[in-house]
């Protein structure tokens, strides 16, 4: 019988991708989100892009009566929390929301783990929980510690599950540590759909292209790096997804819990990925350079070995997929779902 998952925030960008690597790789999904951050057009098209079907509720994670009646209902084998608000800047102005939903949805599924003999638990973490003083690469030995509310938030959820698969050794816990994700499936029929202005560059750029913004503002130039911009490890989207499923078979092979970045180990600046996105669609995106942002560092990138090795997982796509399937994608979908 197909190995059931949990998918929370399936409906979300990482989620949606990862809900077709999962079905793919013959995993049947059940997805709860409550379509704070997207749309449940991402979950219609994930079933029309896969032929199968995603078992969906509509809830707050948070609300473990609702979570327990799920758990009732369908035998799950492993859980993959997406669910999270994942915007640094927001939460240094929200502190008490970003704790509140990021750690509470943790705990809650904990519980739910141990009531419901659940063993295995995929958690989203962040390249962002690495303290700011560590080299590049990144590797999963660096010390730890954040700047921002929401980067503490996903060091406490780390913390939380480290200590109950101490306290419960029949549990496994896979803690993956993502890089800069970007790009979309390559049909163009799901991808990244975010609300209001985006924040990350590259749905600042497609938006730019498509002229719905009307320049790209550069954050500064002046940092230590080849051309002054900063450097970061982009992952294709896709690539991560599939991360997830080795990630799941790592989890049901083992106890314990284990710290994987998912990164390319390659650093990419900012001026590099507006020429590689205007080369490869033969698009101008328009640019100014402005002066730094707040708490961004000048060089991230991942020690990718780790994966390698214990997932024999690694990074498949170059920065010009990303770059055309971001621009297919967008081009298709000019508004994201909310055409539809
Ligand atoms: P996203 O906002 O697109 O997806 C998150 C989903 O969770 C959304 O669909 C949202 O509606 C849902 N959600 C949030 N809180 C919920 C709750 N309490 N109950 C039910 N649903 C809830 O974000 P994403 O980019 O897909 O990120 C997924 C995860 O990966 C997040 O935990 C994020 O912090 C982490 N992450 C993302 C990045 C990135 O660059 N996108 C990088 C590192 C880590
Ligand atoms: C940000 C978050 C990080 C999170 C990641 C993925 C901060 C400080 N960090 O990382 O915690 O895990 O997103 O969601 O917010 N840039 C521009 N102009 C823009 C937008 C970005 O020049 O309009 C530059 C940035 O300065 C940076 C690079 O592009 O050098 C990437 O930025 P972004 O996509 O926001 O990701 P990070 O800052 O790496």
């Amino acid at each position: 019988m197909a190995k059931k998952v949990l998918v929370t925030g399936g409906a979300g960008y990482i989620g949606s991708h990862t809900c077709v690597s999962l079905l793919e790789a013959g995993y049947e999904a059940v997805v709860v989100d409550d379509l704070r951050n997207s749309d449940k057009e991402a979950l219609n098209r994930v079933e029309e892009l896969t032929g199968k079907k995603v078992d969906f509720y509509q809830f707050d994670v948070c609300d473990e009566a609702k979570l327990d009646k799920v758990f009732s209902e369908h035998k799950i084998n492993s859980i993959i929390h997406f669910a999270g608000l994942k915007a640094v800047g927001e939460s240094v102005e929200k502190p008490l929301e970003y704790y509140d939903n990021n750690i509470n949805s943790t705990l809650a599924l904990c519980r739910m783990m141990l009531k419901h003999k659940v063993k295995n638990l995929i958690f989203s973490s962040s390249a962002t929980v690495y303290d700011q003083k560590n080299e590049v690469p990144l590797s999963e030995e660096g010390t730890l510690g954040c700047s921002n509310p929401y980067g503490w938030t996903k060091l406490m959820c780390e913390q939380i599950l480290r200590d109950l698969t101490h306290a419960h050794k029949e549990l496994s816990v896979v803690l993956l540590r993502y890089f800069n994700p970007i790009g979309a499936h390559e049909s163009g029929i799901i991808g990244e759909d975010p609300t209001g202005i985006p924040n990350n560059l590259l749905p600042y750029i497609t938006q730019t292209a498509l002229g719905r913004r009307e320049q790209l503002t550069v954050h500064g130039n002046d940092y230590d790096t080849p051309d002054g911009t900063g450097v970061r490890d982009y992952i294709h989207v896709v690539d991560l997804a599939n991360g997830h499923v080795k990630a799941l078979q790592y989890a049901d092979s083992r106890t314990g819990s284990d710290a994987i970045n998912l990164g390319t180990g390659k650093g990419y600046s900012v001026l590099d990925i507006v020429k590689a996105f205007e080369e490869v669609n033969g698009v101008k995106v328009p640019y100014v350079i402005g002066p730094r942002r707040a708490g961004d560092l000048a060089t991230v990138y991942a020690a990718p070995q780790k994966a390698k090795e214990v997932l024999g997982w690694e990074a498949e796509k170059g920065i010009e997929d990303m770059c055309r399937d971001a621009w297919r994608w967008q081009k298709k979908n000019p508004q994201g779902y909310r055409n539809s």
